[in-house]
């Protein structure tokens, strides 16, 4: 093939690419994948723990009893049996839905991408936690929204933040196209946002007009099997849920649901057309069968004990080994401890040092739309076996112990 200049691409990309780039997270793979690094840094699944041979029955038999149908092409919306399923999988978290209310998406990942490009012109504004979830803030980014972060505490979002914020961008005539919120066991935060909050949160939305987008991949991860009330059940006419089978089952069959009033739904399902003209009918009738002839509720519960035993050990090793100076959430549920380095400590520069002892967490920047985070780290416990999470988070403490020691050194005592 002939060369061809490369900026001949480059000055015909689109405008709204050029923010784009790879996160942080995806740029430690390739490091991370080495065997002497201690992992702390991805929120991969371990579908080690699911019962494969089931998984293998269950796919066998969609093949051997409906391959032909599997093998073709879906309607729009998804597959209604698996739209039941879906269902009932809210059900179990106490939410009241109808299979009609559900788009089925490619994971709770384009169910944010499309709602994204349904809401989002250029300079649009969202409101969202602060930290948020990377895969949200780049979808966002990719329709060049701006987003306005709301600080949380050990109860989630801060609420009277989230009120001075809405006022002050009323007054200011900045409209909101939503609020994007992860209420159980944030990504990256590790936090829930408590019961109260939650009424709280459904107030501002009736108070300030707002349309809330709920994402809530971890609810059924909570390690004592809690349920808070979602706001999808509090204020059904003013949400748009998302959902996945990434956490609870397996983030391979790319099968996640947005659950939205009839009018946002409509818009989805034309949107999901033009994006990939249907999900899969081979993973969605995967993931049907799954729910229709398997214990699913025991493979969550064998879930939640592999994570609750994973999060013990590295809140036990936090506190054995890490700097007093530290400060981290206590999460009681899903994958990620978050972590407040002391003042003036630059998690990113930190990094490289942390990858020389053989350990990988992401920086907080990586989950700011705003330049926010420089102090802040994600510690993820989701997949490497506890041993291994001991050893990662002890390798850390003496980077973070070398650290405070040579700023005390440089600067003294002086904050
Ligand atoms: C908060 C949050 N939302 C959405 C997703 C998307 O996951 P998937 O596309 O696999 O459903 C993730 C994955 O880590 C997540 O943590």
């Amino acid at each position: 093939m002939s060369e061809i200049n490369p900026d001949t691409y480059l000055a015909r990309y689109a405008s709204r690419t050029r923010g784009m780039t790879a996160s942080e997270i995806r740029a430690l793979f390739a490091v991370a994948e080495r065997p002497e690094i201690a992992f702390l840094a991805g929120g991969m699944p371990y579908t080690a723990a699911l019962d494969l041979e089931a998984v293998a029955e269950v796919t066998q038999g969609v093949i051997a009893e409906n391959g032909a149908w599997a093998l073709q092409y879906g309607g729009g919306q998804g597959m209604p049996e698996l739209r039941e399923a879906l269902v009932g999988v809210m059900a179990a978290e106490g939410i009241a839905a109808h299979p009609d209310d559900v788009v089925v998406t490619a994971g709770g990942q384009q169910g944010l991408d499309l709602v994204a490009k349904l809401f989002c012109d250029p300079g649009d504004l969202i409101v969202a936690e602060g930290p948020s979830y990377v895969g949200a803030l780049g979808a966002f980014a990719s329709y060049e929204a701006d987003v306005v972060h709301v600080p949380m505490d050990d109860d989630g979002l801060d609420t009277d933040a989230l009120e001075a914020t809405l006022a002050q961008l009323a007054h200011d005539r900045r409209p909101v196209k939503f609020l994007y919120t992860i209420p159980n066991h944030q990504n990256p935060a590790g936090s829930s946002l408590s019961s109260r909050r939650r009424e709280r949160v459904v107030q501002l939305a009736e108070q300030f007009d707002l349309i809330i987008v709920e994402d809530n991949p971890y609810g059924l991860l909570d390690f004592k099997g809690e349920l808070r009330p979602a706001l999808l059940s509090l204020a059904p006419e003013r949400v748009i849920y998302i959902g996945t089978l990434s956490k609870i089952l397996s983030p391979g069959l790319r099968v996640g649901w947005v659950a939205a009033t009839e009018s946002v739904r409509d818009k989805l399902v034309l949107l999901k057309e033009a994006a990939d003209l249907c999900q899969s009918n081979l993973t969605q009738a995967v993931a049907q069968r799954w729910f229709a002839t398997q214990p699913w509720q025991a493979q969550v519960e064998t879930f939640r004990g592999v994570y609750r035993e994973r999060c013990d050990a590295m809140l036990g090793e936090l506190a054995a080994s890490f700097p007093a100076e530290c400060r981290w959430t206590q999460p009681t549920g899903g994958f990620f401890v978050w972590v407040r380095l002391p003042h003036g400590l630059d998690a990113k520069q930190l990094l490289a040092k942390a990858l020389r002892a053989r350990v990988a967490y992401v920086p907080g920047a990586a989950f700011y739309a705003d330049g926010g985070g420089g102090e802040e780290l994600r510690l993820s416990f989701c997949f490497p076996p506890p041993e291994r999470i001991r050893e990662g988070v002890r390798r850390l403490a003496e980077v973070v112990h070398d650290e405070i020691a040579f700023a005390h050194a440089l600067f003294g005592d002086q904050e």
